[in-house]
Protein backbone atom coordinates (compact mmCIF):
# COMPACT_ATOMS: atom_id res chain seq x y z
CA UNK A 1 0.00 0.00 0.00
CA UNK A 2 1.74 3.40 -0.88
CA UNK A 3 1.95 5.59 2.14
CA UNK A 4 0.07 8.12 1.10
CA UNK A 5 -3.23 5.82 1.26
CA UNK A 6 -2.07 4.43 4.21
CA UNK A 7 -2.00 8.24 6.08
CA UNK A 8 -5.15 8.95 4.07
CA UNK A 9 -7.00 6.11 6.30
CA UNK A 10 -4.62 5.97 9.04
CA UNK A 11 -5.89 9.84 10.42
CA UNK A 12 -9.40 9.04 9.28
CA UNK A 13 -9.80 6.34 11.18
CA UNK A 14 -7.56 7.27 14.24
CA UNK A 15 -7.68 11.06 14.33
CA UNK A 16 -6.11 12.56 17.70
CA UNK A 17 -4.08 9.78 18.18
CA UNK A 18 -0.77 11.49 17.78
CA UNK A 19 -1.94 14.26 20.32
CA UNK A 20 -3.72 11.89 22.48
CA UNK A 21 -0.57 9.86 23.07
CA UNK A 22 2.63 12.65 22.91
CA UNK A 23 0.39 14.80 25.16
CA UNK A 24 1.19 12.42 27.63
CA UNK A 25 5.15 11.72 26.78
CA UNK A 26 7.53 14.11 29.16
CA UNK A 27 11.20 14.71 29.82
CA UNK A 28 12.26 15.16 32.86
CA UNK A 29 10.92 18.61 33.90
CA UNK A 30 7.40 17.11 33.01
CA UNK A 31 7.12 19.39 29.67
CA UNK A 32 5.93 17.36 26.23
CA UNK A 33 6.86 17.31 22.97
CA UNK A 34 4.72 19.94 22.05
CA UNK A 35 5.76 22.14 25.06
CA UNK A 36 9.73 21.68 23.83
CA UNK A 37 8.48 22.81 20.43
CA UNK A 38 6.34 25.86 20.89
CA UNK A 39 9.69 26.83 23.67
CA UNK A 40 10.94 28.05 19.73
CA UNK A 41 7.68 29.82 19.19
CA UNK A 42 7.72 31.69 22.23
CA UNK A 43 7.34 35.91 22.34
CA UNK A 44 11.36 36.07 23.38
CA UNK A 45 12.17 34.04 19.91
CA UNK A 46 13.51 35.85 17.22
CA UNK A 47 12.40 36.67 14.20
CA UNK A 48 8.88 35.50 15.30
CA UNK A 49 8.37 38.82 17.56
CA UNK A 50 5.35 40.65 17.64
CA UNK A 51 3.97 41.28 13.76
CA UNK A 52 4.41 45.11 13.41
CA UNK A 53 0.82 46.33 12.48
CA UNK A 54 0.00 46.40 8.20
CA UNK A 55 2.84 44.50 7.76
CA UNK A 56 2.13 41.89 5.29
CA UNK A 57 1.74 38.16 7.28
CA UNK A 58 0.17 39.98 10.14
CA UNK A 59 -2.95 37.87 9.23
CA UNK A 60 -1.33 34.70 9.45
CA UNK A 61 2.12 34.80 11.15
CA UNK A 62 2.09 31.21 12.13
CA UNK A 63 1.30 28.79 9.87
CA UNK A 64 0.84 25.28 11.42
CA UNK A 65 1.94 22.71 9.07
CA UNK A 66 0.13 19.02 9.30
CA UNK A 67 -1.46 20.47 12.15
CA UNK A 68 -3.58 17.45 13.05
CA UNK A 69 -5.69 17.58 16.08
CA UNK A 70 -3.85 21.16 16.43
CA UNK A 71 -2.46 20.08 19.75
CA UNK A 72 -0.07 23.52 19.24
CA UNK A 73 -2.93 25.82 19.14
CA UNK A 74 -3.66 25.72 22.63
CA UNK A 75 0.33 26.50 23.32
CA UNK A 76 0.58 29.09 20.90
CA UNK A 77 -2.53 30.73 21.34
CA UNK A 78 -1.64 31.22 25.49
CA UNK A 79 1.92 32.92 23.70
CA UNK A 80 1.13 36.53 24.90
CA UNK A 81 1.27 37.89 21.09
CA UNK A 82 -0.69 35.52 19.50
CA UNK A 83 -4.03 36.14 18.96
CA UNK A 84 -6.25 33.17 17.02
CA UNK A 85 -6.62 35.09 13.73
CA UNK A 86 -2.56 34.89 14.06
CA UNK A 87 -2.97 31.14 13.90
CA UNK A 88 -3.26 29.09 10.81
CA UNK A 89 -3.87 25.27 10.30
CA UNK A 90 -3.17 23.44 7.37
CA UNK A 91 -3.72 18.86 7.49
CA UNK A 92 -4.73 17.37 4.55
CA UNK A 93 -7.08 15.20 6.79
CA UNK A 94 -10.81 16.12 7.07
CA UNK A 95 -10.85 14.46 10.41
CA UNK A 96 -8.17 15.66 11.52
CA UNK A 97 -9.35 19.04 11.06
CA UNK A 98 -12.64 18.64 12.48
CA UNK A 99 -11.26 17.64 15.87
CA UNK A 100 -8.69 21.02 15.23
CA UNK A 101 -12.23 23.07 14.43
CA UNK A 102 -13.86 21.65 17.37
CA UNK A 103 -11.32 22.86 20.31
CA UNK A 104 -11.33 26.30 18.49
CA UNK A 105 -8.34 26.93 16.33
CA UNK A 106 -8.99 29.30 13.75
CA UNK A 107 -8.46 29.39 10.85
CA UNK A 108 -8.16 26.37 9.30
CA UNK A 109 -7.42 24.92 6.08
CA UNK A 110 -7.74 21.12 4.27
CA UNK A 111 -4.58 20.85 1.60
CA UNK A 112 -1.22 19.23 1.03
CA UNK A 113 2.10 20.50 2.36
CA UNK A 114 3.30 20.23 -0.91
CA UNK A 115 1.23 22.63 -2.43
CA UNK A 116 0.03 25.43 0.29
CA UNK A 117 -2.34 27.70 -0.40
CA UNK A 118 -0.79 31.20 0.80
CA UNK A 119 0.72 33.41 -0.39
CA UNK A 120 4.41 33.83 -1.31
CA UNK A 121 6.67 35.64 1.95
CA UNK A 122 3.63 35.72 3.99
CA UNK A 123 4.30 33.77 6.95
CA UNK A 124 6.49 34.20 10.23
CA UNK A 125 6.91 31.19 11.53
CA UNK A 126 6.21 28.07 10.27
CA UNK A 127 5.37 25.29 13.23
CA UNK A 128 5.31 21.53 12.51
CA UNK A 129 4.70 18.67 14.91
CA UNK A 130 5.96 14.93 14.11
CA UNK A 131 4.83 15.62 10.18
CA UNK A 132 8.22 16.09 8.20
CA UNK A 133 9.15 12.24 8.32
CA UNK A 134 6.41 11.61 6.13
CA UNK A 135 5.09 14.74 4.09
CA UNK A 136 6.07 13.96 0.64
CA UNK A 137 7.92 14.83 -1.34
CA UNK A 138 9.88 16.31 1.11
CA UNK A 139 12.00 18.33 -1.16
CA UNK A 140 8.69 20.17 -2.76
CA UNK A 141 7.62 20.44 1.19
CA UNK A 142 10.45 21.98 2.20
CA UNK A 143 10.16 24.45 -0.89
CA UNK A 144 6.79 25.17 -0.03
CA UNK A 145 7.98 26.42 3.27
CA UNK A 146 10.85 28.30 1.86
CA UNK A 147 8.12 29.78 -0.52
CA UNK A 148 5.85 30.99 1.99
CA UNK A 149 8.25 32.14 4.53
CA UNK A 150 8.90 36.03 4.95
CA UNK A 151 13.03 36.92 5.01
CA UNK A 152 13.12 36.96 8.61
CA UNK A 153 10.55 33.63 8.32
CA UNK A 154 11.22 30.57 10.92
CA UNK A 155 10.87 26.87 10.92
CA UNK A 156 10.54 24.53 13.82
CA UNK A 157 9.56 21.10 13.83
CA UNK A 158 9.55 18.13 15.36
CA UNK A 159 9.92 14.16 14.21
CA UNK A 160 10.65 10.96 15.83
CA UNK A 161 14.16 10.40 16.74
CA UNK A 162 16.16 7.18 17.51
CA UNK A 163 18.46 8.91 20.66
CA UNK A 164 18.69 9.65 23.14
CA UNK A 165 18.04 5.94 24.64
CA UNK A 166 18.55 4.87 28.11
CA UNK A 167 20.66 1.19 28.19
CA UNK A 168 17.10 0.06 29.31
CA UNK A 169 15.39 2.05 26.84
CA UNK A 170 17.31 0.20 24.41
CA UNK A 171 15.70 -3.22 25.51
CA UNK A 172 12.22 -2.06 25.82
CA UNK A 173 12.67 -1.18 22.05
CA UNK A 174 14.45 -4.04 20.80
CA UNK A 175 11.22 -6.08 22.54
CA UNK A 176 8.83 -3.97 20.48
CA UNK A 177 11.40 -3.95 17.00
CA UNK A 178 10.80 -8.16 17.65
CA UNK A 179 7.16 -7.73 17.33
CA UNK A 180 6.35 -5.40 15.13
CA UNK A 181 9.27 -4.44 13.44
CA UNK A 182 11.45 -1.36 13.21
CA UNK A 183 9.77 1.77 13.24
CA UNK A 184 10.72 3.98 9.93
CA UNK A 185 9.15 6.69 7.53
CA UNK A 186 9.24 7.82 4.42
CA UNK A 187 11.55 10.45 4.77
CA UNK A 188 14.63 9.19 7.10
CA UNK A 189 16.78 9.43 4.53
CA UNK A 190 16.41 12.79 3.35
CA UNK A 191 16.33 13.72 7.35
CA UNK A 192 19.30 11.33 8.35
CA UNK A 193 21.23 14.98 7.23
CA UNK A 194 18.90 17.30 6.19
CA UNK A 195 21.12 20.63 6.06
CA UNK A 196 21.65 20.00 2.03
CA UNK A 197 17.47 19.57 1.81
CA UNK A 198 17.07 22.59 3.99
CA UNK A 199 19.25 24.81 1.83
CA UNK A 200 17.77 23.69 -1.92
CA UNK A 201 14.83 24.83 -0.12
CA UNK A 202 16.27 28.35 1.03
CA UNK A 203 16.48 27.45 4.50
CA UNK A 204 19.71 27.62 6.75
CA UNK A 205 19.51 24.82 9.63
CA UNK A 206 20.27 26.81 12.80
CA UNK A 207 19.63 23.76 15.30
CA UNK A 208 19.02 20.21 15.45
CA UNK A 209 18.54 18.70 18.79
CA UNK A 210 17.40 15.62 20.46
CA UNK A 211 15.46 14.59 23.79
CA UNK A 212 14.37 11.81 25.60
CA UNK A 213 10.78 11.36 26.04
CA UNK A 214 8.73 8.63 28.07
CA UNK A 215 5.29 7.36 27.67
CA UNK A 216 3.86 6.19 31.07
CA UNK A 217 2.30 2.46 30.69
CA UNK A 218 -0.17 2.01 33.58
CA UNK A 219 -2.76 0.34 31.95
CA UNK A 220 -4.29 -1.79 28.87
CA UNK A 221 -5.90 1.33 27.50
CA UNK A 222 -2.40 2.67 27.55
CA UNK A 223 -0.44 -0.23 26.03
CA UNK A 224 -3.56 -0.14 23.22
CA UNK A 225 -3.62 3.62 22.54
CA UNK A 226 0.21 3.91 22.04
CA UNK A 227 0.18 0.99 19.59
CA UNK A 228 -2.63 2.36 17.86
CA UNK A 229 -0.60 5.99 17.76
CA UNK A 230 2.42 3.95 15.62
CA UNK A 231 2.67 3.71 11.55
CA UNK A 232 2.68 0.48 11.07
CA UNK A 233 1.93 -0.53 7.40
CA UNK A 234 2.41 -3.78 5.51
CA UNK A 235 3.28 -5.24 9.54
CA UNK A 236 0.83 -8.40 9.36
CA UNK A 237 -1.76 -8.48 11.80
CA UNK A 238 -0.15 -11.28 14.17
CA UNK A 239 3.02 -9.19 14.54
CA UNK A 240 0.44 -6.08 15.65
CA UNK A 241 -1.16 -8.73 18.26
CA UNK A 242 2.33 -9.82 19.30
CA UNK A 243 3.52 -6.28 19.96
CA UNK A 244 -0.15 -5.68 21.66
CA UNK A 245 0.89 -8.54 24.49
CA UNK A 246 4.47 -7.19 24.47
CA UNK A 247 2.70 -3.38 25.14
CA UNK A 248 0.58 -4.73 27.99
CA UNK A 249 2.51 -7.12 29.41
CA UNK A 250 4.95 -3.89 30.22
CA UNK A 251 2.10 -2.01 31.48
CA UNK A 252 1.48 -4.61 34.16
CA UNK A 253 5.04 -3.39 35.53
CA UNK A 254 4.16 0.15 35.15
CA UNK A 255 7.39 0.81 32.47
CA UNK A 256 7.40 3.54 30.50
CA UNK A 257 8.66 3.77 27.04
CA UNK A 258 10.72 5.94 25.36
CA UNK A 259 9.62 8.13 23.03
CA UNK A 260 12.98 10.48 21.67
CA UNK A 261 12.08 13.42 19.90
CA UNK A 262 14.26 15.80 17.42
CA UNK A 263 14.03 19.30 17.46
CA UNK A 264 15.04 20.88 13.78
CA UNK A 265 15.08 25.03 13.94
CA UNK A 266 15.74 26.39 10.58
CA UNK A 267 15.78 30.37 9.09
CA UNK A 268 14.52 31.61 5.74
CA UNK A 269 17.74 32.36 4.17
CA UNK A 270 17.45 34.19 1.06
CA UNK A 271 18.01 38.60 0.77
CA UNK A 272 14.23 40.55 1.21
CA UNK A 273 12.23 40.70 -1.35
C1 LIG B 1 1.58 12.27 13.14
S1 LIG B 1 0.32 13.37 12.65
C2 LIG B 1 0.77 14.86 13.51
C3 LIG B 1 -0.40 15.77 13.72
C4 LIG B 1 -0.14 16.93 14.68
N1 LIG B 1 0.80 17.87 14.11
C5 LIG B 1 0.33 16.38 15.99
O1 LIG B 1 1.50 16.53 16.32
O2 LIG B 1 -0.49 15.79 16.72
C6 LIG B 1 0.74 13.75 10.98
C7 LIG B 1 -0.24 14.69 10.31
O3 LIG B 1 0.27 15.02 9.03
C8 LIG B 1 -0.83 15.10 8.13
N2 LIG B 1 -0.26 14.95 6.78
C9 LIG B 1 0.45 13.90 6.29
N3 LIG B 1 0.85 14.17 5.04
C10 LIG B 1 0.40 15.42 4.74
C11 LIG B 1 0.51 16.25 3.60
N4 LIG B 1 1.18 15.87 2.51
N5 LIG B 1 -0.07 17.47 3.64
C12 LIG B 1 -0.76 17.88 4.73
N6 LIG B 1 -0.89 17.13 5.85
C13 LIG B 1 -0.31 15.91 5.85
C14 LIG B 1 -1.74 13.97 8.57
O4 LIG B 1 -3.05 14.14 8.07
C15 LIG B 1 -1.63 14.09 10.08
O5 LIG B 1 -2.60 14.96 10.61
Amino acid sequence: MLWSDYLARFHRERAGITELVLSRCVDRDGATPYDWLAELAGPTAQPAGPPAAGEPGDATPVLDLACGSAPLWPRLAGRTYLAGRSYLGVDRSAAELSLAAGRGAAPLVRADAAALPVADRTIRLVVCAMALMITQPLPRVLAEIGRVLRADGRLVAIVPASRPLTVRDVAVVAGLAASAGRLSYPNDAALADPAGQFRAAGLRLVGDQARRFAYPLTTPADADALLASLYLPGVRPRRVRAARGYLRALARVHATVPVPIRRLDARADRPPA
